[in-house]
């Protein structure tokens, strides 16, 4: 309220001495009133046309403490020569005594240059009987009008620390047409009654300020990570893929891996990798879950079928007892054409609950279930996955895959190929090197990097291949069917768009809650 009160008294002031004195300079005018302040009145009256204001900004020179004593006092060559002066002859050695230590080293010099005095023998004795003190003359007039003509003087000046110079805003300021020595009563509404009576005629509307900040929002804000997400789901939605229900992240080791045709000694399922839960102990055996299946039912009724079909169509149920029997075949024993692993597949091993290590394991179930009614297809998930990693500036132990798989009777390698240029090429990367890798769930399998502008080289962007027979047989898909997928990191991207070099500023206790909600929107391909 008091400084409310305070800016409107610096309009009424400003409108008050305009009336006798035109222009103003608000620097001489009020000296007192800060800059801002001041502005912020001249805004308020420009913006009613009632003063027309220019901005000028020049340098102030200021005198130091120092330049201050030599106005009062005179300066040091003075003090020197008003000195030798009055004694009439000064011995060197006394003349500190005398004048101060600092005045006798800087002014003996200057008074001699002067030729206002001059040495004779170890003494001081004087030259000009009257002189003219131009220094403090100069400082005295600086001191008046804050400014000097003469840079080469002003510099001197400066280096011997006798001002300071700095930036001045002022503004001179004229009567606008409207002018009036005060603010005339300002109407903010327009109503019923003015319209009525006529009164809008002549009523003097409040002008809008259309520069005017709205008030912040405490709404809330979509976490960046999801803000990427959403993009990554509109390049699926647009190519005609559907969202896979991924929201349960707990799951057997069977759906994680088992049914991937990764073995039960594989590396990856140790307990340094991954996740296992303790409580419950032990999963049910793979079987029909309904609430599942209704959310992927609706994700596909909402989506267009890239298969031309109305006609009903032939459905050959799940047998979940029979596929957990070919999974175990495939393993131990070889089946469908594979010579399998050929160890002792244990069924503990294969109801461990885990944490799942990739969104592969709701990919596997999707296929499964695609099998009923094998036909092209196209799946997408976003979600978190969990490893047992240790957490640096770039990991953490839990992140986020994107996930792509196609399913389609004759797929080529080089259909994978040129489908994953397309899809990178809407997250803004054109260039794609394709290095071959292993999964034991694909064949062949590839690295994809791309070119990374910023750091100058070829960066792992994803992991993709052609899922092996061993994993879909078993499902119950034809023979003729391929499916290939592709998987790759959210964080990364997301790091990179929003220039964020460590993973814990973006996920986890440590994040700024102002970097969340202040954050922009991205569009993926605008780099
Ligand atoms: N599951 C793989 C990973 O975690 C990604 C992938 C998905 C690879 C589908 C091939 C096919 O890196």
């Amino acid at each position: 309220v008091p400084l409310e009160s305070h800016s409107a008294n610096v309009t009424q002031d400003v409108l008050n001495l305009l009336d006798s004195k035109e222009p103003l300079h608000s620097s001489d005018d009020f000296p007192t009133i800060p800059q801002p302040e001041i502005k912020a009145a001249l805004d308020r009256l420009a913006s009613r046309s009632m003063v027309e204001y220019e901005t000028s900004d020049t340098e102030e020179v200021t005198l130091t403490a120092e330049a201050e004593t030599i106005v009062a006092d005179g300066s040091h060559e003075y003090k020197v020569w008003d000195a030798v002066k009055q004694a009439g002859k000064i011995p060197i050695k006394e003349l500190p005594k005398i004048v101060g230590a600092d005045s006798a080293k800087v002014g003996q010099g200057n008074a001699f240059k002067n030729k206002w005095i001059k040495k004779d023998g170890d003494s001081l004795v004087l030259v000009a009987n009257e002189v003219q003190d131009t220094t403090r003359d100069v400082l005295a007039g600086i001191k008046d009008t804050k400014a000097l003509s003469d840079t080469k003087l002003l510099n001197d000046l400066k280096k011997r620390k006798l001002v300071t110079l700095s930036k001045v805003i002022s503004y001179t300021v004229k009567k606008g047409p409207k002018y009036a020595k005060e603010i005339p009563v300002e109407v903010t509404d327009l109503t019923a009654d003015m319209i009525a009576s006529g009164s809008w005629e002549s009523a003097n509307f409040k002008p809008y300020n259309f520069n005017a900040l709205g008030a912040s929002q405490g709404a809330g804000a979509l976490h960046p990570l999801n803000k990427v997400r959403q993009e990554f789901r509109n390049i699926f939605f647009s190519q005609g893929f559907v969202e896979m229900p991924t929201g349960h992240f707990v799951d057997s080791g069977f759906w994680n891996f088992d049914a991937l045709f990764v073995p039960q000694q594989h590396p990856a399922r140790d307990m340094q990798d991954t996740f296992f839960i303790s409580d419950p102990v032990k999963a049910d055996k793979p079987r029909a879950d309904p609430d599942i299946d209704a959310q992927l039912d609706a994700m596909e009724a909402g989506s267009r079928r890239l298969f031309a079909s109305d006609e009903k169509r032939q459905v050959k149920p799940r047998n979940y007892e029979q596929y957990f029997k070919n999974i175990k075949e495939v393993h131990q024993d070889g089946a469908f054409d594979s010579i399998g692993y050929r160890y002792p597949w244990s069924e503990d091993e294969t109801l461990r609950l885990v944490l799942r290590t990739h969104t592969t394991a709701v990919s596997t179930w999707v296929l499964h279930r695609l099998a009923e009614d094998p036909r092209p297809a196209r799946y997408f998930s976003i979600d978190r996955v969990f490893r047992n990693e240790t957490v640096d500036a770039t990991h953490l132990a839990e992140f986020h895959q994107i996930e792509g798989v196609i399913a389609d009777f004759g797929l080529t390698l080089g259909g994978l190929m040129k489908f994953l240029e397309t899809f990178f090429s809407r997250m803004g990367i054109d260039n794609l090197r394709f290095k071959p890798a292993y999964n034991p769930y694909t064949e062949p399998s590839m690295e994809i990097f791309g070119w990374h502008g910023g750091l100058k080289k070829w960066v792992e962007i994803g992991n993709s291949g052609m899922f092996r027979p061993e994993m879909l047989e078993p499902m119950g898909l034809p023979k003729d069917m391929r499916v290939y997928g592709f998987g790759l990191g959210l964080e990364r991207p997301t790091m990179i768009k929003y220039g964020v070099s460590n993973i814990r500023d973006l996920l986890g206790h440590k994040v700024d809650l102002h970097f969340i909600s202040n954050n922009a929107a991205v569009r993926l391909e605008k780099n």
